[in-house]
Order: C-alpha cells, then structure tokens, then sequence
C-alpha cells in the first residue's frame, strides 16, 4: 500500500466553508498523486463536529453531492483521532479497491469559546465526565500535576516543547500559526487555564482539510510506503486515565512497530499528538524514546529539535501546525510524506522512515502508523 498524493489548505481561523475546505484538500491531493477522480474507487472522510459545530452530518453524502460521485463515501468518527481511525479503517478496502481518497475536514472557528468546549466535551463519558464538567484541559493539567508529583518539575521542558513546535511551524507556511513570533518569556508568561496549565500548552482552535490519495501498487518515486498502521483503544473517561503514561498508545506503537518489523530506533522523524504539550513528553516515553520520567532531559538536551537525534512534530504539531480535529491526523501524514520525499524546504531532516501517534481522548483510541521511503 502506498501514499501516491496529498493535499491540503492552510489551516487556522479560516474564512471557507466545510465544502470549500474539502473542495481544495481534494484537488491538491489528486493534482499531487497525478490522478484523475474517475480513478478513485472510493473515499473515507474523517470528521468529529460538523453535526454539533455546522448542523450537518452525512458527509459522505455531501461530498457526493459536491464532487457528482456515486462512489461509496464513508464517514468515520473518532473524536481527535478520526484522521487516523479513518485511514486505519480505509486501508481495509484496497483488498477490494486500487485507489481511494482518505479525507479530513473541520470547521471550528466560527463557534464562540464556550460553544465549542461543549461540542468538544462531547467526545468524553456523559456520566463520569461531563456531568463533572470534565474537559480537556482540566484532564492535561491533571496529567501534569501527577507527573510533577512522581518525576519532579515539568513546567521549564513543557515551555521548551512549545517554542521547537512554534519554531517549525513558522517554517511551515500552511501552520495555524505561521509568522507567529513565540518566545519562552512569552509562553512562561502565557495565562494559566487550569491548574498549571497555560495557553501555550495547548493547540489551537482550527479549521481545515487534508486529503490523502492512497493506492494498492506503487505508481512512481514519490510514492511512499505504509509499512503498518495498527490501533488501540482504551476508556473513554479522562477520569479512568491512569496518569504519566497512555496504555493504548503503548499497545499501538506496538503492534505498528511489529506489524513493520521496526524499532523505535529504525524510526527517522515522529509526529506525536501534542494536544497539550504534557501530552508530547509522556508519549515521548510511552513509544519507547526513553525511560519513564527521562523525557525532560531529551527535551533539555534538544534532542527532539530539528537538528537533534530524533526530530518531533517538524510541521508545528498540533500546538503550532494546528488542530482543526478531523483533519489532524491526516496532517501528521501528510508531513511524514512532506519529509520522506525530501519536499520540506527549511524544515527539512534526514528522513526515510516516519511515524505518526494521533489519539482521541486520553486515551480512547489511538492510531500508529509507520511510513518509509524508496
Ligand atoms: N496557543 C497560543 N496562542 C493561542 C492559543 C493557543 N492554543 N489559542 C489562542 N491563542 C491566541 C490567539 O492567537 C489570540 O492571540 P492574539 O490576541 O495575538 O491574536 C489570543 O490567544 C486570543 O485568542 P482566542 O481565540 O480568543 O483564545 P481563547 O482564549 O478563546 O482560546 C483556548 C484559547 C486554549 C481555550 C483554545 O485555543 C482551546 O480551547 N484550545 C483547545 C482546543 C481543544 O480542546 N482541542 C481538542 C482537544 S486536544
């Protein structure tokens, strides 16, 4: 299974519609894979909101409508693991198909703040979680209070996560926050949320759209690899969250990194899903790039730079890149291909192999997958 062709728009507080978002990442995706829609046997598209967010759910259905297919379309939900859900899902159906389209979509901006944390505290336990008014945040600063507790400070590396993410991404001129001046001052300055937890520790509200052409053969040089692409899922509530480390995302690093017959260490360049920048330094320890309570002093020492041992979230992340939910993982794709194509311009790394963590909740479900180059 190969990725032939990807596509996509900016992403941040956009003034397109769903449809127009769709429209764009599509094309592109086709224009770069040099293929004709009438050869594209099916389509996946990842979303989590547009029913709360726009009112309109039957995507699938939408996008036939827009792009005048009667392909089978599917639609998959998996809150900020839909990208991955969705092409985990989608690589399925080439025992039946040589080309489909994985898409992902959302629109995010136009909801007001507390609207939006509704829609999102959707996607955990209504008992446990949302009668508490448990939301994502409240769960982030959690985890940082109880890593503090068994490991020692955090708050400096956490800092130091949030400016190399806000570094690449002003190499990246499709980041939400591209052209964004971001020092340590600034973020240690930033406005606690919650607990410690401060603004430049979490993503952004995004809107935006990337697609992905998948094919069963090879079709040229650009064509890159999917080695494996394996999954897990764990509870739904944050509360049952066992604290410093993410069973599921254990389990599906795992299993992708068997089913690919590759270390940690084969890896050349990850994109981790730093939700909240807690969230990056755990899984740091949770694939294996070091012991239990040792990723601070990776993050100390640099290591996960641009130019260190094993570059992290070169595209921004989801801190700098943005996290228009649908869409991400799908993203974290599309710049592991960016990379093992040697197409990065000024963030650039020395890159064969890649591996994309994208997960939903903390941790509901969770998607590994593992790409390599010619
Ligand atoms: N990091 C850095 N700066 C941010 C930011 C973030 N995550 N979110 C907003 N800003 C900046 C804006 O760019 C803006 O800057 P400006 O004044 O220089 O233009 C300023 O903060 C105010 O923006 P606004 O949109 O009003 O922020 P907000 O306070 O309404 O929202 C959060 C901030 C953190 C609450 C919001 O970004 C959020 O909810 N993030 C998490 C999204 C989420 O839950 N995703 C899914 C789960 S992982």
């Amino acid at each position: 299974m190969y990725i032939s062709g990807i596509g996509r728009t900016k992403f941040g507080k956009l003034d397109m519609t769903l449809h127009e978002m769709m429209v764009e990442s599509v094309q592109k995706a086709l224009d770069d894979s040099k293929t004709d829609l009438k050869n594209i046997d099916a389509i996946f598209v990842s979303n989590n909101l547009s029913g709360l967010n726009q009112g309109q759910l039957h995507l699938n259905s939408l996008l036939a409508t827009i792009l005048k297919l009667d392909i089978p379309i599917i639609r998959v939900e998996s809150t900020c693991a839909s990208g991955g859900v969705t092409f985990y899902n989608s690589l399925f159906s080439l025992s039946k198909f040589d080309n489909i389209l994985v898409l992902g979509v959302e629109k995010m901006s136009a909801l007001s703040s507390k609207e939006l944390s509704t829609n999102i505290g959707t996607t955990s336990d209504k008992k446990l979680d949302q009668k508490q008014g448990f939301i994502f945040p409240a769960g982030a600063a959690m985890i940082i209070e109880r890593y503090e507790k068994k490991f020692g400070n955090v708050m400096d590396e956490l800092a130091l996560i949030s400016l190399k993410n806000h570094n690449n991404g002003n190499l990246n001129k499709n980041a939400h926050f591209f052209g964004k001046e971001v020092n340590l001052e600034k973020i240690k300055n930033s406005k606690k949320l919650v607990g410690k937890l401060r603004l430049y520790d979490c993503s952004p509200v995004s809107d935006g759209s990337v697609s992905i052409v998948v094919s069963k053969n090879k079709k040229d040089k650009r064509s890159v690899k999917i080695k494996s692409c394996e999954m897990s899922t764990g509870p739904i509530s944050l509360s049952l969250n066992p604290g410093t480390s993410m069973p599921a995302v254990k389990k599906a690093a795992k299993r992708a990194l068997d089913a690919a017959d590759m270390k940690i260490t084969d890896i050349d360049v990850i994109e981790i899903h730093d939700g909240y920048t807690i969230v990056e330094l755990i899984t740091m320890e949770d694939l294996g790039l070091c012991k239990p309570g040792k990723a601070p002093g990776m993050i100390r020492k640099g290591k996960t730079k641009l130019k260190g041992a094993i570059p992290v979230n070169t595209d921004g992340g989801l801190k700098a890149n943005g996290h228009p939910i649908g869409a991400t993982g799908l993203a974290q794709i599309y710049e592991l291909v960016t990379q093992i194509r040697g197409e990065a311009g000024k963030r650039q790394v020395k890159a064969k192999t890649g591996l994309a963590h994208n997960i939903g909740g903390m941790v509901g479900s969770c998607v590994v997958t593992v790409l390599e180059g010619n």
